[in-house]
């Protein structure tokens, strides 16, 4: 039996407020949880057993999987205390059903949008009579990440901490964040701390002359983990330059079929507007998420931002890389700047934020 433990347990506190009623993994992307686009790669790739390690929380997951139906078998592996990615991975192994020290074990993190072909990941560990593989992608700019070079056989050579000259760039290649751990390797992470993979259980590995891989690939790869990556991701999702068993074909947008459009309202980019929105006259919105029950009301603009569920975006309001929490109201004829995120039941009057010059008159009396 194919096995697999999914990483979830992580706080997310870069997607706050997102995250501040809702885990990372089940934050909806392209119209489903993260986490079932997972679940659904994992299942096309044989995986019959699934362990969620979970902790911030935790009991959502539960409740999200309690009706599901379908050929996978689910456990929880619940953390009183986060254990870190590698205590969290050990924990996750007593739930494992299999008792072969040898069987290969699939790790994702829960917050990875990736083509990678988990089968191919498999077959690489397997060939190679692995201790860990790990999927590597090759960036573009490699100075915010930790490296990881290997030989010409794809052996992994070291982990090295963020580049902070050019000499230290050696390689392009990082670590994906999705493993093949043989389960005895799996077994041996101490169980009684918390212990983190990247830093720790790898360096640890190699020193220690573990046959530790790299599976090195060019596909679609992306951590949600910031604002402008999920909404990426899942922009990305819908227009079809990733993909998931979950989402049919590229589209422009993906509208629920109880959201209402104001037929000039413009939603491009692979946007998603969610259920009961309501998309008012000559509204913009693109490469962005609208949750449930959101309003946005005519002439305003939505760019690469998220609007949760139950919020109010005024007339002629501009929204551009924003995350605003639910149950908020941006009054009319704001201009919220990049980056800003307002927390949950936040009101802001009509013409409170701008960033280029107001044409209001000064309310104040002088
Ligand atoms: P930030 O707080 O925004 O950094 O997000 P995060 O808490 O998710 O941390 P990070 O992105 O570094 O975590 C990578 C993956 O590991 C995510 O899928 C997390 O859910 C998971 N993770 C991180 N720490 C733990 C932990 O202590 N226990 C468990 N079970 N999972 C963890």
């Amino acid at each position: 039996m194919q096995e697999a433990i999914i990483l979830v347990g992580g706080k997310g506190t870069r997607l706050r407020p997102l995250t501040n009623h809702t885990p990372k993994p089940l934050l909806s992307v392209a119209g489903s949880s993260f986490i079932r686009h997972q679940i659904a790669k994992l299942m096309d790739a044989g995986v019959e057993h699934v362990v969620f390690a979970t902790s911030y929380l935790a009991s959502l997951f539960e409740e999200e999987f309690k009706d599901f139906s379908q050929d996978l078998a689910i456990s929880y592996a619940v953390e009183e205390v986060p254990l870190g990615t590698g205590g969290a991975i050990r924990n996750a192994g007593r739930l494992l059903r299999g008792d072969d020290p040898d069987a290969p074990v699939l790790i994702l993190n829960g917050d990875i949008l990736s083509g990678v072909d988990l089968r191919a990941l498999l077959e690489r560990h397997e060939t190679q009579d692995a201790d860990v593989t790990l999927h590597l992608t090759r960036v573009l700019d490699p100075r915010a990440f930790g490296l990881v070079p290997t030989d010409e056989d794809g052996r992994v050579l070291s982990f090295l901490e963020k580049p902070k000259t050019a000499a230290e760039i050696v390689t392009d290649q990082i670590n994906a964040g999705c493993y093949v751990f043989r389960r005895s390797v799996l077994d041996a992470i101490p169980a009684d701390r918390e212990v983190s993979v990247e830093q720790e259980t790898f360096p640890q590995l190699v020193a220690g002359g573990g046959r530790v891989f790299g599976h090195t690939t060019q596909e679609y790869w992306r951590d949600l983990g910031t604002p402008l990556a999920f909404v990426h991701g899942s922009a990305d999702l819908v227009s079809g330059r990733a993909t998931s068993p979950l989402v049919d074909g590229p589209s422009e947008a993906l509208i629920h079929p109880t959201a209402v459009i104001d037929p000039t309202a413009r939603v491009t980019g692979g946007s998603t507007i969610g259920a009961h929105a309501v998309i008012g006259a000559h509204v913009v919105v693109d490469r962005s998420i609208i949750g449930a029950h959101v309003t946005v009301a005519e002439g305003a603009q939505v760019h690469e931002s998220v609007v949760d569920h139950d919020s109010t975006i005024g007339e002629e309001s501009l929204l551009r890389e924003v995350v605003v929490g639910c149950h908020s109201h941006v009054g009319a004829q704001n201009e919220l700047p990049a980056q800003l995120r307002l927390s949950c039941g936040i009101r802001i009057p009509a013409q409170g934020v701008r960033v280029s010059g107001t044409a209001v008159a000064c309310p104040t009396v002088h």
